[in-house]
């Protein structure tokens, strides 16, 4: 595996093997890799010939009061797990290159009235900050294909969209969300909680999106219940709930009580984490 970090070299060596007729699989991520991200990996090869990751924490999806520097950098393990995993180019790229006069001071793209929902209420200028450095990379990396997870619905849905919306010439997958043996969401974010916030209070989470999944499917259809008994589940179990939404699975807009297909999207603070996670599922 190459490791490169600038422009340049990336699209020189992506120029020579599309030219050799090879299929270009991408997966962007800021690093700290889990299984969640090796999960990509695998999509990513088993749909293309190469398989390049990019390893940047973006300060554009950081809030002022985020942890941008505290966010773990751990490029040499990761390089490690990229080699094992028969990755071809890692772009480890720079500020000085993405943001060459600045975060602020660059184009942003923003996927309007998407971004202002569930994780965007608390967290604004997060997609803006998503939206504009992952068009950036789609054009330093040109890919046929780029790997997203569904562990962050609302990511995958904003990139579905604005790569649609801008005609960009790449097609968007998702892959399942990689989960612990407690059925927590695997997530960089996991390594800022101690061990029992980690194994006895984190699981909550995924335990409260089944436990509603369970109840609709058994024909409940009160979900502002649901949502009550949920944070009340999870401030009960020590989170501090931000949201829980269920939703229509294409525009993530509340769900109607007629729908079929819905994902219940769920965040919490605990402890230095904010936790995210969802469940997609179809009703009767
Ligand atoms: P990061 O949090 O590093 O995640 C990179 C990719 O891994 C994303 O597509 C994310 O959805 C996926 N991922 C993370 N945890 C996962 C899990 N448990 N199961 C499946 N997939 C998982 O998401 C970002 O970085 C950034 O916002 C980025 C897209 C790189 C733009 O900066």
């Amino acid at each position: 595996m190459q490791t490169v970090h600038s422009i340049a070299e990336v699209q020189d060596i992506i120029s020579v093997r599309r030219s050799e007729g090879l299929r270009i699989g991408f997966v962007p991520t800021m690093g700290n890799l889990h299984g969640g991200h090796l999960t990509l990996v695998e999509q990513a090869k088993q749909h293309c010939d190469i398989v390049v990751v990019s390893i940047y924490v973006n300060p554009l999806q950081f809030g002022p009061n985020e942890d941008y520097d505290s966010y773990p950098r751990t490029m040499e393990q990761d390089q490690q797990l990229l080699i094992e995993h028969g990755v071809d180019l890692l772009y480890a790229a720079s500020t000085t290159e993405i943001y060459p006069e600045g975060s602020e001071n660059h184009t942003h793209v923003s996927v309007e009235v998407l971004d202002g929902m569930h994780c965007g209420m608390s967290r604004p200028g997060f997609f803006r900050g998503i939206a504009t450095v992952v068009t950036k990379l789609f054009n330093i990396v040109r890919p046929d294909v780029a790997v997203f997870g569904e562990k962050d619905v609302q990511q995958l849905t904003i990139i579905r969209k604005m790569v649609k919306d801008m005609c960009m010439p790449v097609d968007i997958l998702g892959a399942p969300i990689a989960r612990e043996e407690t059925g927590l969401a695997m997530s960089s974010r996991n390594g800022y909680l101690s061990r029992e916030e980690r194994e006895d209070i984190a699981p909550t989470l995924y335990q409260c999106l089944l436990a509603a999944k369970e109840a609709i499917q058994a024909g409940e259809s009160d979900f502002d219940l649901l949502r009550r008994d949920a944070f009340a589940k999870m401030a009960q179990a020590g989170f501090k709930p931000d949201y829980f939404n269920i939703c229509n699975t294409e525009t993530l807009l509340p769900a109607t009580h007629n729908e079929k297909s819905l994902v219940i999207l769920a965040a919490g603070f605990l402890g230095k984490a904010r936790l995210i996670d969802n469940i997609y599922f179809e009703r009767d």
